[in-house]
């Protein structure tokens, strides 16, 4: 079974004797099949894996979303020990944010676009408390998954910038066998809302459709998206995208690889997908 530990300081004491390289999958618990890739995966590349479970308030926008965030403890803790983790980080509140706390780690270009726009200060929160683990563990590795493509692209900025040595790296989005892909969001989803959400896949096929037929306009991909997300009637776009992968700008002309991506309601729930073409 995998060792519990709630502390800064035991988590550094009990690192420092430990078997090297080490991986850390960083997760807010709700651990479901995208988690166990990346479990398995850092499992396979390294001698130590340590997964931290924290629900970090300060990359919730919204309030009622982090009250309404699963919490799974029991369930994630079984996941861990099958998966081979060899320590869990499971701090509580204070111990990430000490009283006083008050330094924010901001990639303001990265961070401000696509997710950041429609959630302002979420990513302020996510490069905050990454920069914490990833100085906390000192892991070779960190590993986080595709799905989250935008925050992929902050915490290896944030890495680099801070000369932080922890290599980020991208795992693949893991789906259901009809293309939703997988979320800790999706179980608050109705069987209605469940039955419509593989549109954002089947959205962002159609443009990659479209891109290998050979069209390079990014409004033509924005609104082959927009086509297929207007057919379902319980699904609300938030945004559709088509970015350069690197900046995140809007891209007018494709001339290389492109990033598409969306925010979509189902109701209260909201749901984002991307696929990289090229
Ligand atoms: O992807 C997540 O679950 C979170 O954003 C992360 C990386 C664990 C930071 O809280």
């Amino acid at each position: 079974l995998p060792a519990i530990v709630r502390t800064r300081a035991d988590l550094r004491a009990v690192l420092a004797g430990i078997p090297r390289p080490v991986g850390l999958v960083p997760t807010m618990g709700a651990l479901h099949g995208g988690h166990r890739s990346l479990l398995e995966r850092a499992r396979r590349e390294n001698a130590t894996v340590v997964a931290s479970l924290f629900v970090n308030p300060k990359q919730f926008n919204n309030a009622a979303d982090l009250v309404a965030y699963p919490r799974t403890e029991a369930r994630d803790l079984e996941m861990c020990a099958a998966t081979g983790v060899d320590l869990v980080f499971m701090p509580a509140q204070d111990e990430i944010y000490p009283p006083g706390f008050e330094t924010i780690v901001r990639v303001p270009m990265l961070g401000s676009k696509l997710e950041g726009e429609h959630r302002p200060g979420h990513f302020d929160g996510v490069a905050t408390v990454v920069a914490i683990l990833f100085t906390l563990a000192g892991a070779e590795r960190a590993y986080f998954g595709q799905k989250d493509a935008q925050q992929l692209l902050v915490v290896r900025r944030m890495a680099r910038d801070l000369g932080i040595a922890t290599e980020v790296v991208a795992c693949p989005t893991v789906r259901d066998p009809d293309g939703l892909a997988i979320s800790s969001r999706n179980v608050r989803l109705t069987p209605a809302q469940r039955a419509a959400a593989p549109v954002l896949h089947r959205s962002l096929r159609a443009a990659e459709a479209r891109w290998a037929a050979g069209e390079r306009s990014g409004e033509a991909l924005r609104a082959a998206m927009r086509a297929v997300l207007a057919a379902e009637p319980l699904a609300d776009p938030e945004y559709v995208s088509v970015a350069d992968p690197a900046t995140l700008d809007e891209l007018d002309r494709l001339t290389g690889a492109a990033l598409l991506s969306m925010a979509v309601r189902f109701g209260e729930i909201r749901l984002i997908d991307n696929l990289p073409l090229g």
